[in-house]
């Protein structure tokens, strides 16, 4: 903490190795380290700086993923950091508690940043979260899960990954950079933070016994109620928080297993973008004895009915090839201008046979209507980022509120990091 009050973080992206199997070392990027960064934590109301030093011998970004903030410390393609530079965003937590992430976001380089190993966890807490019953000691019963997917040779050393449609696909998973991971447990509630940080993959998360999935939270925070599912579907860039009850000594595991059904693929395309997958994700091994947990709280947030009277304009958006709306990414051109302090409606559909994603910065939006129809309950609450099926429209409601800045946009984009590198995103000005 600053004299003013600020709370500081500082973050070194820098080149190093790490061994993903002893003695097998691999060229990596990290923050503050060979892979991954640190879990950023911060509260609504305090104001944040964090001082990025690029280390690297390239230059980066850093993008704090669902953070809304002002346009300039979005850390997008527009804020670059030179090798040997330094940047130092600050803003105010303005937004409920969320599992949020940071990331680069250099324009054609995002997935091979990513890929290499830039990638955090940024959590926001606020009063609301703070006084329900639930697990909250991290690392013990609140724990990050992120997951990516790697290619590695015989001997466990990190190699190159297949390429489909989708972008680069690896055979393996690593979670918070560890490859065959497993969770000792000592509680018989424990919340996991799941955060889909791999580059192209998407993953139908689930129990291996068959149990439902307790989510609780998706990208902007905490839903309603607890919903129980068959499986999580997370796209990359998007977060869940799930819950899961433990029985003393059991051993379950948190698989992925899609299918052309849930990813809304045709069999031969799915077979080539991991439409047809499965993986083993993190182990939990619980003690023959576990502290007792309360009953999840029945109410965990209010969520305010999608208000459509409030929108003063609507546009669309066509996800087609890699393309939105039949244009590239062009650096100079803002291709949307919104009104500061206006909601809008955004049709967004994917036109394509290919899924895609759409992500959107500055906003946690609503999503009210999948083709036509209410949405289910796990995407009726606050988020950043979905899943677009082929062949579906999805009606978002976005409230812009303040941070107007003509001169900086924010970006919209397809999660899919090698999509958005070829050009599958656009820019918009709040004004
Ligand atoms: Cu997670 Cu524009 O990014
Ligand atoms: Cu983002
Ligand atoms: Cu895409």
């Amino acid at each position: 903490v600053d004299t003013d009050g600020t709370r500081v973080f500082s973050l070194d992206a820098q080149a190093g190795s790490t061994e993903f199997e002893p003695g097998e070392p691999s060229n990596t990027w990290g923050f503050n380290g060979s892979y991954l960064g640190p879990t950023i934590v911060a509260k609504r109301g305090e104001h944040v700086r964090v001082d990025l030093t690029n280390s690297l011998d390239e230059p980066t970004t850093v993008h704090w993923h669902g953070m809304h903030l002002p346009a300039e410390m979005d850390g997008g393609p527009h804020q670059m950091v030179e090798p040997g530079a330094s940047w130092s965003p600050e803003w105010d937590i303005d937004q409920q508690a969320a599992t949020l992430w940071y990331h680069p976001h250099p324009h054609g380089d995002t997935e091979d940043h990513v890929a290499r190993g830039l990638a955090g966890m940024f959590l926001v807490q606020d009063d609301a979260e703070a006084v329900l019953d639930l697990p909250r000691e991290y690392g013990v019963d609140d724990v990050p899960v992120i997951v990516q997917d790697a290619g590695f040779s015989a001997e466990g050393e990190q190699e190159g990954r297949g390429h489909g449609f989708a972008g680069a696909l690896g055979d393996e998973l690593i979670v918070n950079g560890t490859r065959g991971p497993f969770l000792d447990v000592d509680d018989e509630l424990v919340r996991l933070r799941l955060l889909n940080a791999s580059t192209a993959r998407s993953y139908a998360f689930g129990w291996s016994d068959g149990r439902p999935i307790e989510l609780i939270a998706t990208d902007g925070g905490l839903l309603e109620a607890s919903v129980e599912l068959d499986r999580v579907l997370l796209s990359p860039g998007e977060r869940a928080e799930v819950l899961v009850r433990m029985v003393p000594g059991e051993r379950i595991v948190l698989q992925s297993k899609m299918t052309p059904e849930i990813a809304g693929m045709q069999s031969m395309i799915a077979a080539s973008n991991g439409g047809t997958d499965s993986f083993d994700v993190l182990e939990l091994r619980a003690a023959d004895t576990l502290d007792p947990a309360p009953a999840v709280p029945e109410r965990l947030n209010t969520i305010p009915p999608v208000d459509e009277t409030a929108v003063t304009t609507t546009r669309t958006f066509d996800l087609n090839g890699f393309e939105i709306n039949d244009d590239e990414m062009e650096m100079g051109r803002i291709d949307e201008t919104v009104t500061v302090d206006t909601t809008e409606r955004w049709i967004v559909t994917n036109t394509s046979s290919m899924p895609h994603s759409f992500h959107v910065h500055d906003v946690q939006f609503r999503i009210a209507s999948i083709d036509g129809a209410a949405p289910p309950p796990e995407l009726a609450g606050w988020k950043d980022t979905f899943f677009a099926q082929p062949e579906t429209e999805f009606e978002l409601i976005l409230r812009f509120e303040d941070y107007a800045d003509p001169d900086t946009p924010y970006m919209y984009h397809c999660h899919l990091l090698w999509h958005e590198d070829q050009g599958m995103m656009g820019q918009f000005a709040v004004v």
